[in-house]
């Protein structure tokens, strides 16, 4: 008989995502008039960008044409695409167009990473609460031992909690991978040029890599924030970064997003070589990936259009705009509130006593709001749920209204 792989057994819970909209389901099974308001996983509601509609109806119209028909792409994107994205996102980093990966997503890429790195021989570190997949795809993957209160054995957690403004400390003893995401989900945290230093420092100290995972980084409002881990200097030798076009141009149901992984990052062979992780990812995605469709990598490069940029520039300002008027509500209505302001999620701490499972069971029962409980994102996450921005305004101010009406804090 096939024997499986036995890591998947240590997945206790299903992924949340899918068991929140389990649940939600119920509940809606239970309650066929209930008005239900989505604020739980973070999916756009607003329409693509009309640039990027114009750009992939064009690009349409040359695959329904022998003369211009495409068929397999290059497995790594195409080179106007990498050279649209590098001269816009990466002009001051040093990064090269074939240091670029397009892919259909960063939750892929940041779970199909794994597979250029040893199983079970690397210290792995994580942030608590975190995006669950990096955790669950370690599981998977075999480096971690079965999980205890929350906490799988083998993985290093770093609490990221008030006291340390949800910007971890380094970890106590070395680590050799460090998953890194900033506008962190779910907090909504940032992390200055001095932290990032702090981390690409550590990272080279200890030969160490870090998984920096930008997805957000369009939702920046301070100026002061950097927006890719390549403008520390350093972090050329020490980091990947994804990058997504799901929360910013609207890409979620779309699929496309790239990682960067520069030539001079560098992992350890068994023999004791350096081997550069750029010629191994390249290698991965030769054999296991056969690119974005021609259509979608011609609307991203849309994205980048001088219309493009002022009609994603519209849409991030609307889900911001969302994340305003939910802190503000939740502050006045008495809840302690992080995040939300270079972020489309809003991080509050649920009434005293109330666990977050128990939290996002009233919100759902009194208000038909749905928000992502916080110890869904590890077992720090307790005792705080999530609230995302992402819907349309007249959602975001109905939902707010019924927790102003009928929500005691
Ligand atoms: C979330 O709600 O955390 C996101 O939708 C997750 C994702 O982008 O996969």
């Amino acid at each position: 008989m096939a024997r499986i792989n036995d890591a998947f057994l240590k997945l206790k819970a299903g992924y949340l995502f899918p068991e929140i909209a389990r649940r939600v389901a119920a509940f809606a099974a239970a309650e066929p008039s209930a008005q239900i308001i989505r604020l739980g996983i973070g999916d756009v509601t607003e329409p693509l960008p009309p640039v990027i509609v114009s750009a992939m109806h064009r690009a349409l119209d040359e695959m329904a044409s022998r003369q211009t028909f495409r068929g397999y792409g290059p497995e790594q994107g195409y080179d106007w695409l990498r050279q649209t994205i590098v001269a816009h996102d990466y002009c001051d980093c040093r990064i090269e167009p074939d240091e670029i990966f397009v892919s259909d997503g960063s939750k892929c890429d940041s779970a199909n990473i794994l597979d250029i790195f040893a199983s079970g021989q690397n210290r792995i570190a994580v942030v608590d609460p975190v995006y669950p997949v990096y955790v669950d795809t370690n599981v998977m993957a075999g480096n971690t031992s079965e999980a205890q209160d929350g906490y799988f054995g083998g993985l290093t957690y770093m609490p990221a909690t008030e006291a340390n403004g949800f910007v971890p400390d380094l970890p106590d003893g070395p680590v050799d991978l460090i998953y890194l995401c900033y506008p962190n989900n779910p907090t909504g945290a940032v992390a200055s040029q001095q932290t990032l230093s702090t981390w690409v420092r550590y990272a080279q100290d200890h030969e160490a890599v870090i998984l920096f995972d930008a997805a957000y980084e369009a939702y920046i409002s301070d100026p002061a924030i950097p927006h890719s881990i390549y403008e520390v200097p350093g972090a050329r030798e020490v980091a990947v970064e994804f990058r997504s076009f799901s929360k910013s141009a609207g890409f979620t149901g779309t699929r496309c997003a790239y990682t960067v992984v520069p030539k001079s990052v560098q992992g350890l062979a068994a023999d004791g070589g350096r081997v550069s992780l750029h010629q191994l990812w390249q290698r991965r995605q030769a054999t296991k990936f056969n690119g974005v469709a021609y259509i979608v990598q011609r609307g991203a490069e849309a994205a980048y259009s001088q219309e493009g940029r002022q009609e994603i520039r519209s849409l991030v300002d609307h889900y911001l705009g969302n994340a305003q008027i939910i802190r503000r509500t939740l502050e006045a209505t008495g809840f302690e509130v992080y995040g939300g302001t270079s972020a489309p999620y809003v991080w509050i701490k649920t009434p005293p006593g109330t666990s977050s499972w128990a939290f996002f069971d009233t919100l759902l029962r009194k208000t038909h709001v749905v928000c992502t409980p916080g110890s869904g994102f590890g077992a720090a996450g307790e005792g705080y749920a999530r609230i995302s921005a992402f819907n349309s305004r007249a959602a975001v101010e109905q939902a707010m209204q019924r927790i102003r009406d009928r929500l005691d804090v």
